[in-house]
Parts: structure tokens; C-alpha cells; sequence
């Protein structure tokens, strides 16, 4: 197989995962993911960001295609999460004069995971490497994802090795360059990963993204996903459109629901919906769609209406560890609707009520909640009415 290159002496190195059903064991991966990593050849030989431990041999076999004997120098880790660092542990036994480099922050978490690491080098914010016809500099950008992130900078390529940032879901098929492939196939893995990652510290990505703009960047080379050359500023602006909470016109109506009743009154709201000129509306069902699909709709869509039928007294429970999470990485420019089944006290409303009052929702219609089925006029006049107000502050 050919090298892949990024330029002369920068190889792609990285390796596909169509194998692990669940990221970080709990985000579903349809189309899989890739652990990107960069090998830099030069006076000295460097290795940016390795990856999953189970892909190590398939890793260590591309690696000594290209270096043959010579050895690797330096291990830059920007990231210490183990999707990245799994198989640094295999890489010291296989060189062990390799220096890891890393900031003040990245040895204690990584000596946590794998044990002692005696050769490191720190490098703090702005510093510089030389390995010959390559500098690496290394800008520190917490939190994204984790409190150690940095990216690296090459000076002479003009190429950023920046980690999490800018990375999605699903693995390479071929085209490992954002121009060599249809980068619409990604955008939804994209926003899929970003939501569920990236998405809790938008905040900080929006500022790291403002600390690379004094940076001339000729190509971006995340850990995960394509490596962007030719649409930078498509990458960018989706990036800067996500962190800053940009909703685009839509609705995601979610519903829990044991028989079917609330599931039908979701159906009434978006008929609603679609009645007030809404076109994009996805509905589902909170016990069938794994929850990183539904918040990456949720992330990108204005309106967002929640139903659950009452489960001793509360609420249907997968519905949870979806406001759980809704609550936890507080998507912005929202409106909300909440409606409820009920068969004896309730249960679904009230706590979804009580979840939204205290993480100031903005709830933009009056709730409802329907005792037994959807049948009644009455009933099926709320909950169509519900879906037309929710679809007028989404359009206001
Ligand atoms: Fe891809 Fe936060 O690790």
C-alpha cells in the first residue's frame, strides 16, 4: 500500500475502527471511527498522538513500513484519553529511548493510566521543538477535551495536529482528506461527535479556535475523522456555528412511551408542526434511538419538545439520561414544549416540569398532558396546538 501523505516527510499513520460498537462505551458508532495519528520524518523522527491500544499492531506495522530501523524520537501526546494514548505503553517497549512529550498537565493522568514514564519532556504554551526542517509549537487548549488538550503547530507546513478539535465519527473509507471524499457523508458524525464531546465545553473551543486564528493554517489534522486541506473554512465555520449555539429552523420532538399513547400524541404535535410550515422535524423514541443521535439533532434544531408517560409517580426512565445529558451540556437557542401521559397520577409532566424550571428551559407554549389515549377532540386540539407554537417561536 501507498504511503498517505500530508506533505513530503508527514505520514498518515492513523487506523479505522468499524469493530467497537459503543465510543467511550456508550455512544453507538454505525459507521465506526478513526484514531488518527502523524508520523514526522525528518533529523529526528516524531509521532503525533498514537492510538487505540487494540489497533497497536496494525499501527506499529505501518509505522516501521516508513521508518524501517530508524527509531522514533519523539511521542507527542496532545490528548491523554485512552482512545488516543492506549497504546503508549507499546510503544515505549517497542522504543524505549522514545521521549513523550507532553505539557505540565498531561504525565499525571497518563502515569495514572499506564505507570512511570521516565523519558518526557514539558513543554508550556508558545514553546518550540526543532527536529531539522520541522518545528513543532505547542498551544495549550483546555478542556478540549480534557483539562491537558493541546495541539501541536509544524511551522514549515503549516499543518495543526489539533486532537478532539475538528474530529467526527466514522471511520475512513479511502478518502482520508476532506477533498478526496463527500464531506456531507461525514457532517452528521461530525455534529454527532461535537455534540456529545465537544459540545459541554463550547465555550473554551470557540476560544481556542480564536487563539489558532493569529496562526497561518494550511491544513488541519485532527484525531479523528478527515484531514482537512481543501474546505477549511467549511470545517470552521461549522465549528464556530456549533460552540457558538447557532440552532438552525427545525424541531426534534422525543417521546418515552410503554403502549404507545404518548408516542401517538408526539405524532399530533408534529403534524402540528408541519402545519406551521416546519420542514425539518425528527421525531423518536427515547427507548429506541441511542441518545448521541437524538442530541446531535437536538444541538442542531431551535425546537425541541419532550414527552414521557408516568412511571411510578415520575417519568418514563430512558428518558433520564436524556435531560441528564441535556442538562449537563446545556445546548443554547432553544425553545422548548414539554407534554406527558397519564394513567393514574401522573408522573412524565410533572418531572419534565420540575427538570425545566430549574434549568430555565424556555418553555414557549403551555404543556400538555393526556390522560389514557389521544382521543378525545379536546385532547388532540392541545397537543396539535402545542406543535404550532412551538413551530412559531422556532420561525420567530
Ligand atoms: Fe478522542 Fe477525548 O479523545
Amino acid at each position: 500500500m501507498k504511503h498517505i501523505t500530508l506533505s513530503e516527510n508527514i505520514f498518515y499513520v492513523g487506523a479505522n475502527d468499524r469493530r467497537t460498537e459503543l465510543f467511550e462505551n456508550h455512544m453507538e458508532l454505525p459507521n465506526g471511527v478513526s484514531y488518527n495519528s502523524y508520523l514526522v520524518v525528518d533529523d529526528k523522527v516524531a509521532l503525533i498522538d498514537p492510538v487505540e491500544a487494540g489497533f497497536f499492531d496494525e499501527y506499529l506495522h505501518k509505522v516501521k513500513n516508513i521508518l524501517g530501523n530508524r527509531k522514533i524520537d519523539y511521542l507527542v501526546i496532545n490528548h491523554d484519553e485512552p482512545d488516543h494514548s492506549g497504546s503508549i505503553g507499546a510503544i515505549i517497549r517497542e522504543y524505549p529511548e522514545v521521549q513523550v512529550v507532553g505539557n505540565a498537565k498531561t504525565f499525571a493522568p497518563l502515569e495514572a493510566f499506564y505507570g512511570p514514564i521516565t523519558n518526557k519532556l514539558v513543554v508550556a504554551e508558545g514553546e518550540t521543538l526543532n527536529i531539522g526542517q520541522h518545528t513543532f509549537q505547542f498551544f495549550m487548549v483546555p478542556m478540549v477535551h480534557w483539562p491537558e488538550s493541546m495541539v501541536t503547530y509544524e511551522q514549515n507546513t503549516k499543518i495543526v495536529f489539533s486532537n478532539d478539535a475538528f474530529g467526527g465519527f466514522g471511520a475512513l473509507n479511502g478518502g482520508i482528506f476532506d477533498d478526496e471524499t463527500d464531506i456531507s457523508f461525514y457532517e452528521d458524525d461530525m455534529r454527532r461527535y461535537y455534540a456529545n464531546i465537544v459540545g459541554k465545553v463550547a465555550g473554551p473551543t470557540l476560544k481556542a479556535i480564536q487563539k489558532l486564528g493569529g496562526l497561518e493554517i494550511k491544513m488541519i489534522a485532527p484525531s479523528h475523522g478527515l484531514v482537512w486541506r481543501s474546505n477549511l473554512q467549511w470545517v470552521l465555520d461549522k465549528y464556530i456555528q456549533w460552540s457558538s449555539h447557532q440552532s438552525e429552523e427545525g424541531i426534534v420532538i422525543v417521546y418515552g412511551s410503554m403502549y404507545g399513547n404518548t408516542a401517538r400524541m408526539a405524532d399530533i404535535i408534529a403534524r402540528g408542526a408541519a402545519k406551521a410550515g416546519i420542514k425539518n422535524i425528527r421525531v423518536y423514541d427515547v427507548a429506541k434511538t441511542e441518545v448521541s443521535f437524538i442530541m446531535s439533532d437536538i444541538w442542531k434544531y431551535k425546537g425541541v419538545i419532550i414527552g414521557a408517560c408516568a412511571h411510578y409517580g415520575n417519568m418514563f426512565p430512558n428518558m433520564n439520561l436524556l435531560t441528564h445529558e441535556i442538562v449537563e451540556f446545556k445546548p443554547k437557542d432553544k425553545v422548548f414544549g414539554l407534554f406527558g401521559g397519564k394513567t393514574w397520577g401522573g408522573g412524565g409532566l410533572k418531572t419534565l416540569t420540575k427538570i425545566a424550571e430549574e434549568n430555565q428551559w424556555d418553555l414557549a407554549a403551555e404543556s400538555v398532558e393526556v390522560q389514557g389515549a389521544p382521543i378525545r377532540e379536546e385532547d388532540i386540539d392541545r397537543l396539535y396546538n402545542l406543535g404550532k407554537a412551538i413551530a412559531e417561536a422556532v420561525k420567530a
